[in-house]
């Protein structure tokens, strides 16, 4: 397995302060799009809010054969293997100089890797805060071969809105721009040839405590990165998919308005959305993703599962977020006042379509490559993607921007799952042509990126806070 943590060597290490407050706005309200506010009054303070709240560690569990204790995140990854570095520049920020920055969660530290005014000329961004998410394939792609890709794009999915909401919790709004130069910020951040930039978030807001920007030169320390295994095992299609999907390449092409999703309409409507005042700081630090759930009489009631699915409908603040390609597939096995079956969510009326009958506790965990979690779920979910009608607007760079909104919807419903009392997992592991199969789905309606669970966690006794 390799490093589960990269490190830039040599270079400065910024300290941020320990125990920054709690944001107190309740989760559902921030996912609902409700701004919070900070008392956060110097850069370090601000940026060690930020980052407790969207990329630290948060737990960590033992192992009970080998005693062997590993850490867990805010942000949640597939094999807990965390493809996903936070990289940000910040300009004019109180106390803080002006620079480039890698996040170390292993200490809740930012390593400098330039000091001074950066200015990196996307869209002319001139945010005091500027994130660039990125991907090392091989940290997945040793476990999970040639499917890693997908896992490491639905993971900045996650990484991205864990970003978004703690800065939303703190006051700030954000913009992500997928449509970049990809060897142009590559080049600007230095990136050794294993990471890939994947997102750029700008964060603006007044609460950054700002002051002017420095006016001086750079001065590059760059850093030596880690080595993260002593061999590694090349994936010819992960290279090749990610060199199609790159800009500047053959992927070339504009960003055009994507036709927005074909409408429909169900027989259930769905009930006003649940609420719940759970802190959001609270509810991200304790997330985690149920290793399996109770699959006793234990029902949820629709007006949670309104609430749910009520999290996922809101825009994404985004270059690529003027139309959405996931559509949702629920397998509901104990919502109370839904018929077990199969339903498709038409978000634009809050309404459910049922599209097959019956109990689906065997199909779905069947589907989800054997795993029982998705049947002793109250309600699993597919996420059926619109890859052609991304590609038609965005060029082969579509094929991210689908996965990056899987993540975002999976974050949003383990955030909501978690503030109502319940537990969720992310499932990447499902057997693609069964799941067309399974729900009727032409490929003009889309394919399978993303499966999801929710229910009662069962209790798992490894864990530490
Ligand atoms: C994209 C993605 C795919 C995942 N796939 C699975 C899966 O197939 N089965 C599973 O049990 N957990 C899956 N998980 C959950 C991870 O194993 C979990 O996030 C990780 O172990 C870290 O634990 P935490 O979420 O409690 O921080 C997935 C998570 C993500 C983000």
């Amino acid at each position: 397995m390799p490093d589960p943590f990269r490190h830039y060597d040599g270079v400065p290490v910024l300290d941020l302060p320990a125990d920054p407050l709690v944001p107190e706005t309740p989760a559902l309200n921030v996912l609902d799009g409700v701004s919070g506010a900070t008392t956060a009054g110097d850069g370090p303070a601000f940026l060690s809010q930020l980052l407790f709240y969207s990329a630290a560690i948060s737990a960590s569990k033992r192992a009970p054969s080998t005693g062997y204790r590993y850490s867990l995140r805010v942000n949640p990854s597939s094999g807990n293997l965390h493809p996903t570095e936070f990289h940000f520049l910040t300009r004019g920020l109180k106390d803080w100089p002006d620079g480039l920055y890698h996040y170390r969660p292993s200490a809740h530290m930012a390593e400098q890797r330039a000091l001074g005014d950066l200015e990196m000329k996307l869209a002319g961004s001139s945010a005091p805060i500027v994130f660039v998410l990125t991907s090392i394939a091989w940290r997945e792609a040793w476990k999970y071969r040639d499917r890693a890709y997908r896992y490491c794009l639905d993971d900045i999915g996650h990484a991205w809105q864990a970003l978004v909401l703690a800065a939303r919790a703190i006051g700030c709004d954000s913009f992500a721009t997928g449509h970049f130069p990809d060897d142009e910020v590559s080049q600007f951040c230095r990136l050794p040839a294993n990471e890939w930039p994947m997102l750029v978030v700008e964060l603006r807001g007044r609460s950054i405590p700002i002051r002017e920007p420095d006016a001086c030169e750079t001065v590059w320390h760059g850093g030596r990165a880690n080595r993260l295994s002593k061999e590694t095992i090349l994936y010819p299609s992960i290279e090749v998919i990610h060199d199609t999907t790159k800009r500047g390449n053959r992927a070339g092409g504009g960003l055009f308005a994507a036709e927005q999703a074909p409408g429909g309409s169900g027989e259930i409507k769905l009930p006003p959305p649940d609420s719940s005042r759970r802190a959001f700081g609270e509810v991200v630090r304790m997330r985690r993703s149920a290793l399996d759930f109770l699959g006793g009489p234990q029902s949820i009631s629709l007006a949670q599962l309104s609430a749910i699915l009520a999290a996922t409908t809101l825009p994404l603040s985004a270059d690529f977020g003027g139309a959405r390609f996931i559509q949702l597939y629920l397998y509901a096995h104990r919502v109370d006042g839904l018929q077990p079956g199969v339903y498709r969510l038409w978000p634009e009326q809050a309404e459910l379509e049922q599209i097959r009958s019956g109990d689906q506790r065997v199909a779905v965990a069947g589907l989800s490559l054997g795993q029982e979690l998705a049947g002793n779920a109250c309600v699993a979910f597919s996420m059926a993607g619109d890859l052609e009608r991304a590609a038609r607007a965005h060029g082969d760079r579509g094929y991210r921007y689908v996965h990056f909104e899987a993540g975002a919807i999976g974050h949003r419903m383990y955030l909501a799952a978690e503030a109502l009392g319940l537990g969720a997992t992310g499932i990447g592991a499902f057997y693609d042509q069964e799941v067309h199969r399974y729900l009727n789905l032409t490929p003009e309606q889309g394919q399978v990126v993303y499966h999801f669970a929710i229910g009662y966690p069962v209790p798992d006794s490894r864990l530490q806070a």
